[in-house]
């Protein structure tokens, strides 16, 4: 949500910054804007759209070693020229781009700023003032900046350039991802590394209310009281191909593609030199201290969380709640004696999810993240972390951090149901293997999922999803893919609630995507698809070898009942990429979103 770069060093700054905005253009793509600084002053270049429409507008004979940049998800004032970051001051002397939200910014203009003539509608452009009038009533720079961070309420991640100081960043953070990263004779600033690994591997954390005065030399990170905080740098373990498409023509079918290699990976993570399935001691202590598991999560992450749930309650035997995180703040329910949460977030950084654990930590309560960013916010504020092992996910929608997150989840639920003396009577690796050869399969049978979303959804206004039991968790999946990326309305619905009221939106060749994976209801998921077919729906049945009738239009492999929700997601998946495509979405890129949610 917003991204963030700094550079400072020898080099020509605005290429780098712009490299560094394409790489964190997941995180917002309504404008994006560069302030460049030189022996001249600071030049602001900003444009509403993409990091390419900015490119163009980017003056090639404007050089400088410093400089600050932006991508934004507009919060506070539409996305436009005016409310595009850098902001500046009055004066012009500084120059800020900011993510996150301010939340008390009215007060602080009522308050502070009465006679400021305000130029955007932006929440930042307040911190860029009141630094500006701080400094006017005759504190230094530094003094300025932490004065202005300590009025603040909010999260934000923050970089400012001064007109009279050509050698330094001012930076902060509160709530919103940032890093420094550390180089020979520059030093650079960015929400995710991802951004500035195109010349450093070398990233400090920084911790919430703290600032960095960066220059091309030195960072110096301090607390809000202006005490010298110090903190080894880490290497950041990315691969320059892991964040580029390759000879993919978009990161989500490239991502859709590495899922049977991530399972792979995640198979083995969590092995130990016994090839047994292990996780950390602690929390498996903590798992049988328990007495009821709470999962927080939004979005697809919530969905897995659906699936989580059933995985731990049938392995384990302990009682399982999933929650949206937005809504669990106000509609929490009555907790059990001794509470487990478990957060699960693709970023690590999703504001709502975060406000939960604040809230259970103070109530002390004990947390554990299922994450695919090590270092991430909820990884470094639970008490402890389950890796995904993902890699970088940069397409918005979401698809091989959900099965991650899906196997993740079954290896927690069966080292939790090992450590309690449960008898299986699966091996859970040796199910996760054919898992991920069934993945192989599905992921090289694209053609056919094309023709079904070219026959089904080319021109369609909506869609239903529809299973039970396991199936209907996917179903839900596979809807908001659909709705993300291609903007077709689509619901997934639980097969026997149709007909309480939302099959009356049942016309003449609507879709109904139906999964039938499971033995259990085969027969009434069935039954279900027959009553919306006599009402004139399209269904398309998608079910598994074993359980597959005569029209059935997809049957996937065979592969452990319970694990069916890592294979049946995978067309769903490819259809939702292959309408997007028919309707000339942008796959990667769909409209109003962003990759990582770090707004409530
Ligand atoms: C959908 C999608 C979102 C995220 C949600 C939570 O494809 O990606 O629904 O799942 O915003 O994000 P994380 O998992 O980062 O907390």
């Amino acid at each position: 949500m917003c991204g963030i770069v700094g550079y400072i060093g020898t080099l020509d700054t605005k290429e780098i910054l712009l490299k560094g905005l394409e790489k964190l253009e997941y995180r917002g793509y309504d404008s994006a804007g560069i302030a460049v600084q030189n022996d001249e002053g600071i030049h602001v270049f900003k444009e509403k759209g993409r990091i390419a429409d900015l490119r163009k507008a980017v003056d090639d004979n404007v050089l400088g070693h410093t400089g600050i940049g932006h991508t934004r998800w507009a919060t506070h004032g539409a996305p436009s020229h005016v409310n595009a970051h850098p902001h500046q001051s009055t004066s012009g002397r500084f120059t800020i781009v900011h993510n996150g939200v301010i939340e008390n910014y009215l007060q602080i203009k009522r308050e502070y700023l009465q006679d400021v003539n305000f130029k955007s509608d932006t929440d930042t452009e307040i911190i860029v003032q009141l630094i500006e009038k701080l400094v006017n009533d005759g504190n230094l720079v530094e003094e300025a900046f932490r004065q202005a961070l300590k009025l603040l309420k909010g999260s934000y991640a923050i970089a400012l350039l001064d007109t009279e100081n050509d050698e330094t960043i001012f930076v902060a953070k509160n709530k919103s991802p940032l890093l420094v990263g550390l180089g020979e004779d520059f030093n650079v600033v960015a929400s995710d590394a991802m951004a500035m690994l195109q010349v450093t591997d070398q990233y400090v954390e920084l911790m919430d209310k703290e600032t960095v005065i960066v220059t091309k030399e030195k960072v110096t990170i301090k607390n809000l009281d202006g005490e010298v905080v110090t903190r080894d740098p880490y290497t950041a373990e990315l691969d320059a191909s892991d964040i580029e498409k390759g000879t993919y023509p978009h990161y989500m079918l490239k991502e859709i593609d590495e899922q049977p290699l991530v399972t792979r990976k995640i198979i083995q993570a969590y092995q130990n030199d016994n090839n047994e399935l292990t996780i950390d001691a602690d929390i498996i202590q903590s798992v049988n201290d328990t007495d009821r598991i709470y999962i927080i999560a939004c979005g697809t992450s919530y969905h897995a969380g659906l699936v989580g749930k059933q995985f731990i309650e049938n392995m384990a035997g302990i009682p399982v709640e999933v929650h949206v995180a937005s809504e669990f703040s106000y509609n929490m329910p009555l907790l059990s004696e001794k509470p487990l949460f478990i957060f699960i977030s693709q970023s690590g950084e999703t504001a709502d999810s975060r406000s939960v654990l604040v809230q259970v930590k103070e109530l002390g309560h004990r947390s554990l993240t299922i994450t695919n960013v090590q270092g991430s916010t909820l990884s470094r504020e639970a008490d402890y972390t389950l890796l995904l092992h993902a890699g970088p996910e940069i397409a918005v929608a979401s698809t091989k951090a959900y099965t991650a997150q899906l196997a993740v989840l079954a290896i927690f639920a069966n080292v939790t149901a090992a450590s309690k003396g449960k008898e299986l009577g699966f091996d859970l690796v040796q199910e996760l293997g054919i898992v991920a050869t069934s993945m192989e399969a599905l992921c090289d049978s694209k053609e056919g999922f094309e023709d079904i979303a070219r026959e089904y959804l080319a021109t369609t206004r909506n869609c239903f999803f529809i299973g039970r039991s396991l199936d209907y968790y996917v179903g839900l999946e596979g809807a908001l893919k659909l709705k993300e990326i291609s903007y077709i309305q689509a619901e997934g619905f639980a097969g026997g609630e149709l007909k309480h009221g939302t099959i009356a939106l049942i016309e003449e060749g609507t879709p109904v995507v139906a999964l039938a994976t499971q033995e259990s209801v085969n027969l009434s998921i069935r039954g279900n698809v027959k009553e919306v077919a006599a009402r004139g729906a399209n269904p398309c049945i998608i079910s598994m070898k074993g359980l597959e009738e005569e029209d059935d239009r997809f049957v996937l492999p065979e592969v452990n009942e319970m694990l069916t929700p890592l294979i049946s997601v995978i067309p769903l998946q490819l259809i939702s990429y292959y309408a997007a495509l028919h309707r000339d979405c942008d796959v990667d890129k769909p409209r109003n979103l962003a990759k990582s949610v770090t707004v409530e």
